[in-house]
């Protein structure tokens, strides 16, 4: 059995039901779960998972700010400690394209977590069709 530590930030929702469809599809394939808003998230958390799956909005053409201060406040001591440890990105943004998940992208590959699938993202509130995708990632991540 994995571990799968979720981290998101959301404020109006969209992103979170994919969290939840993630941590659905993880929970369906045997994983132990470990949900966490970014601002709850530690760097303890990640040390003790077997994969992550980080989850943000799109805000200002970039990842959420409560995602971007888990980084921050984590960054020294994360770093040389979680590399290669497998790693997934989702989110929402409001028409916009992908940039929230580049950055995202960036601080995943700044601590070495290995990418190991493609991202999901939503336009707003996700679709059926998204949230069956966010949960074929969260069961995917078992195996990774
Ligand atoms: C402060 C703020 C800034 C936003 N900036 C963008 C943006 O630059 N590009 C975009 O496509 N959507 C933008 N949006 C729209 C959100 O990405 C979109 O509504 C998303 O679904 C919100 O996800 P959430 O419900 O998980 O918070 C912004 C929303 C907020 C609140």
């Amino acid at each position: 059995m994995s571990k799968v530590l979720i981290i998101y930030h959301s404020q109006s929702g969209n992103t979170e039901k994919m969290a939840k469809a993630v941590s659905e599809g993880a929970v369906s394939s045997g994983d132990t779960v470990n949900l966490k808003k970014a601002f709850d998230a530690t760097a303890d958390d990640l040390l003790n998972c077997d994969a992550v799956v980080f989850g943000t909005p799109n805000y200002f053409s970039y990842e959420a700010g409560a995602v971007k201060d888990f980084f921050d406040r984590t960054f020294f001591t994360l770093r040389g400690q979680v590399t290669d440890k497998p790693c997934a990105i989702f989110g929402s943004a409001g028409g916009g394209g992908k940039q929230a998940l580049d950055s995202l992208e960036k601080m995943c590959n700044r601590l070495s977590l290995k990418m190991a699938f493609e991202s999901v993202v939503a336009q707003r509130e996700p679709s059926s069709e998204v949230l069956e995708e966010c949960k074929g990632l969260g069961a995917k991540m078992v195996l990774s």
